[in-house]
């Protein structure tokens, strides 16, 4: 299972093709961006989501400013990427990726002086390309290290999409599911709708579904019961933000479910790669929480479920502390019970 979810089309005067993700599941259809303030648009309206996925978007998307830009000399292009890094990094505050990705293809552009204007441009876009394929490389190494944690008549619950689709195509959480299938395992995978935006009942399903899975779709307050039955025996979660001592953001909802997971004895595994690690924090305290707009828990689809006026607070991610986490999966290993000393010592030097 892997899908195209961000490519470039063509040289350096093609441009970016994404899956408009606000469209799944009921039609697949592609957006071409070709500057960056069109990619900023696709990334803030969720067409491309997903802390990987906006990494490998928010560096194409450079790759486009700097063009559009059309500078004519090497010092007139840095002044340009800056410009452009700084209106991709207003797009969304909570996954690093986006900001992991665009301070990696800054120091490349430093790298490439000397190769003249038009070089540096084919420089910049084949380290965009990179991130994409080490990206593939990275979900496929977690893949593989994760698949053990699932056992044969498992019930998995994921919260959100942390798939192909928030990747550039296999996933993370979802990553560790496919490898566990193709390896021969079968196992039920519950996903939460994940309210407002609902990524697990739009995506999650459509990419589980494709890969032959059985799948189960639950709203966000039936995971309790799920876990009371007794059908859900493990949770596998993606992350935005991970910070030194293992503290984990996510989407809206995760930190519950690993409260419910803690309280019925169910292990609870994060999966992510090297590039969601943010170490500069020593806790999760410091990760910046993005608030989004009011109509979409207000009027979903356009249809409007609460009173014209009302009060709304709707965060899109939290944080679940690190001693919730069973562990963290990684293309180095996993880090069993997180804390600072395992983080560094697994991911410190990269
Ligand atoms: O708001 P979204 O849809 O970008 O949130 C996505 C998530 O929370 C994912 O779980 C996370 O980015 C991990 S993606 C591999």
């Amino acid at each position: 299972m892997s899908v195209d979810t961000v490519r470039w089309t063509g040289g350096v005067d093609g441009y970016a093709r994404l899956i408009d993700q606000t469209k799944l599941p009921g039609e697949l259809v592609y957006l071409e961006c070709r500057t960056d303030e069109e990619m900023v648009g696709a990334i803030k309206r969720l067409s491309v989501r997903g802390a990987p996925a906006i990494g490998v978007a928010a560096a194409m998307g450079l790759v486009l400013g700097v063009r559009e830009a059309a500078p004519a000399t090497e010092e007139g292009l840095l002044e340009a990427l800056e410009a452009s890094k700084a209106r991709l990094a207003a797009s969304r505050p909570t996954a690093v990726n986006l900001f992991w990705a665009l301070e990696r293809m800054a120091q490349k552009a430093e790298v490439l002086r000397g190769r003249g204007v038009a070089g540096m441009l084919e420089g910049l876009l084949a380290e965009a390309q990179t991130i994409l394929e080490e990206d593939d490389a990275l979900c496929r190494a977690i893949g593989s290290n994760g698949a053990h944690l699932i056992e044969n008549g498992d019930g998995v619950l994921t919260h959100c999409n942390a798939g192909g689709l928030a990747t550039s195509g296999y996933g993370t959480a979802l990553a560790v599911v496919f490898s566990a299938h193709e390896g021969g395992r079968r196992f039920t995978v519950y996903a939460d709708e994940t309210r407002p935006l609902l990524q697990g009942a739009r995506l999650t399903t459509w990419e589980l579904m494709q890969a032959g899975i059985e799948t189960v779709l639950i709203c966000d307050d039936m995971a309790a019961s799920a876990m009371q039955s007794g059908r859900v025996t493990k949770v596998v979660v993606g992350a935005d933000r991970i910070a030194g001592n293992g503290d984990t953001a996510n989407k809206i909802g995760t930190y519950g479910v690993a409260v419910l997971a803690r309280h019925h004895g169910i292990p609870f595994y994060v999966a992510a790669p090297g590039s969601t690690f943010d170490l500069s924090l020593s806790d999760g305290g410091g990760i910046p929480i993005e608030e989004r707009a009011a109509e979409e828990v207000t009027e979903p689809g356009g249809v409007r479920m609460a009173p014209e006026g009302v009060r709304v607070w709707s965060p899109a991610f939290d944080v679940t502390p690190a001693e919730l986490i069973t562990g963290i999966v990684t293309e180095r290993g996993v880090i069993k019970h997180p804390n600072a000393k395992k983080v560094r010592a697994m991911m410190g030097e990269r």
